[in-house]
């Protein structure tokens, strides 16, 4: 979804959620807090509604429409990435990350190494540039902030 689509903004960033990314609220809250998706969605609008950066904020269940969405993002455009169970199997999406030019932060809203050990492995975290665990949904403006100073710093 693309917000405020009559602005011309200066800098993109793709918010990519993976699978079962659109059950929080109701999903395991000891792990993944009582927000839902949508009310995380609509933080990281507010937190960006003055910073002229468009915000693509997606979720999908299907790994190929997540390795489209890496794919559609040009070398300017910013990725912050929750790839969910995703993380730990894929390295579809780990190749997708590799090819692309894009600076990238890989999200997750619980500490995965606290956690299963099949957790503790991610396929996202050799190919992005910086990593957010176990902050909850404040990760994802810390995300916000961290690839924004990227792609500042790329451009300048
Ligand atoms: C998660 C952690 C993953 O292990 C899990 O499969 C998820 C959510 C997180 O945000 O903490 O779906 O990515």
């Amino acid at each position: 979804m693309v917000f405020n689509d009559l602005m011309s903004y200066n800098s993109k960033i793709f918010i990519i959620n993976g699978p079962n990314l659109n059950l929080l609220g109701k999903r395991e809250p000891e792990h993944y807090g009582n927000k839902t998706l949508n009310d995380i969605k609509e933080n990281c609008i507010k937190y960006v509604a003055k910073k002229n950066i468009e915000l693509i904020f997606e979720q999908s269940n299907d790994e190929s429409v997540i390795i489209e969405m890496i794919q559609t993002a040009s070398d300017s455009d910013g990725i912050i990435i929750n790839a969910g169970a995703y993380t730990h199997t894929s390295i579809a999406i780990h190749d997708a990350l590799k090819s692309s030019n894009s600076p990238a932060i890989e999200v997750h809203l619980s500490n995965i190494h606290k956690r299963e050990e099949f957790r503790h492995k991610s396929y996202i975290s050799g190919v992005v540039d910086g990593i957010i665990i176990g902050l909850g949904d404040q990760g994802y403006i810390l995300a916000i902030d961290a690839v924004t100073k990227i792609m500042n710093e790329r451009v300048s």
